[in-house]
């Protein structure tokens, strides 16, 4: 039986060499723009997939890695946005692609105004990086990590090269629920994604034991329902710690949780209740204070008078008063491990649970949006 990899290499060549749109979940680029410092040859075989969410947040003087860059477009936009003081690398697994970025780099950077060592092309699989260890304070990729099955193999590599403090921002195909094998194994039909797509329980699983935190979805998009599962587009950013600084860090502190749940369990899996004070250790202080983390809980040196804090807290009630029921799902994917509205439901990291349309309105709206995933498990009418 030829390998995944292998499959997912021959779609991607001719996806490259022709783009095809099944292949493609855009968000668009501004071509034109780009077109201004990146050759024709690179945009003709770059895959359409948009400006990944990982480049919004690069910072100049950044190390970035790109992990399945096909013929660089995103590291390019990368190089032009770290700079002079920055440095890109990208990793590919088709040869054609990686000479393809090669050949382009020293025009890029020659008009970027960079020295050609700023970007860098490494041909290399996902599961086992050319890199050495903590090079990077971003890891990015769109849309290839489909295709791969080893996705515990990715995230400690994505751990390992990231320096202390960094992040990654990963888009990848996930299904709500475990794909089962005569799915995985259709090769024909879906090999070149579906093949390593997994429930995503499992997939936060992976990522957890890889070592980050603070792990969050930052969009979802549903793209197909086969039999019944939901398989769907997510991009997801997850940190590497720094080590606490005894110096700066306090030698204890207090979290009170904001809400909108009205109980959440951490990364480490500590309880909080909305509004109730909690002594934290440095090391949950670390976490808490991550940018996910960070608008949900107040943190301070001193123990805080609950009557203080009070108009800080989030509560989100809806109108509705009837409970009906149409196939909804939420599934609970940001930061905790466990969630409980005030209606005494209870969502656990990855796993679907049915909810109406109450509940529904409720998780859509401006607070509880980011942490969910909604899907509706109604099968289409048949004529
Ligand atoms: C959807 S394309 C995206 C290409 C490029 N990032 C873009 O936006 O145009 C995914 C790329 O990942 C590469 N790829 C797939 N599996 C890989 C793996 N295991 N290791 C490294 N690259 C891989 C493919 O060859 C393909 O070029």
């Amino acid at each position: 039986m030829p390998l995944v990899r292998d499959i997912a290499k021959e779609r991607f060549r001719s996806a490259a060499l022709l783009p095809d749109s099944a292949l493609s979940f855009a968000e668009s680029y501004d071509f034109q723009e780009l077109a201004s410092f990146i050759p024709s040859e690179v945009l003709e075989v770059s895959q359409g997939s948009g400006l990944p969410l990982g480049l919004k947040d690069v910072r100049a003087g950044e190390a970035v890695l790109e992990i399945g860059c096909g013929a660089g477009i995103n590291c390019f936009e990368a190089a032009r946005q770290v700079g002079a003081e920055g440095k890109v690398v990208g990793v590919e697994l088709i040869d054609d692609l990686v000479s393809i970025a090669r050949r382009n780099g020293p025009q890029v950077t020659n008009h970027l105004g960079l020295p050609a060592s700023a970007v860098e092309f490494k041909k290399g699989v996902a599961e086992d990086l050319p890199l050495e260890h903590e090079q990077f304070d971003s890891v990015i990729a769109n849309y290839q990590l489909g295709a791969c099955q080893d996705k515990s193999a990715i995230f400690e590599e994505i751990f390992r090269v990231l320096r202390p403090g960094g992040r990654f921002t990963v888009s990848d195909i996930v299904s709500d629920v475990s794909v089962p094998r005569y799915i995985k194994t259709n090769e024909e039909q879906w090999g070149y994604c579906l093949a390593g797509a997994l429930g995503v329980e499992e997939y936060l699983k992976i990522i957890r034991k890889a070592g980050f935190f603070g792990i969050e979805q930052l969009k979802f998009n549903v793209w197909k329902q086969i039999d019944g599962i939901h398989f769907y587009s997510v991009t997801i950013r997850g940190y590497k710690l720094k080590k606490p600084d005894i110096q700066k860090s306090p030698a204890s502190s207090y979290a009170v949780f904001r809400g909108p749940f009205a109980k959440v369990k951490d990364e480490y899996g500590n309880t909080y209740q909305r509004g109730q004070c909690k002594k934290i250790s440095k090391e949950i202080f670390e976490i808490l204070n991550l940018p996910g983390y960070r608008p949900y809980f107040i943190l301070s040196a001193e123990a805080v008078d609950a009557v203080a804090i009070e108009s800080q807290l989030i509560t989100y009630k809806s109108e509705q008063e009837r409970e009906t029921w149409s196939g909804d799902y939420a599934v609970l994917a940001s930061l905790f491990l466990m969630g409980e509205d005030d209606e005494h439901h209870t969502f656990y990291a990855g796993e679907p649970l049915e909810i109406s349309e109450k509940t529904k309105d409720i998780l859509s709206g401006e607070y509880y949006a980011k942490f969910f995933t909604l899907l509706n498990r109604v099968s289409p009418k048949h004529d």
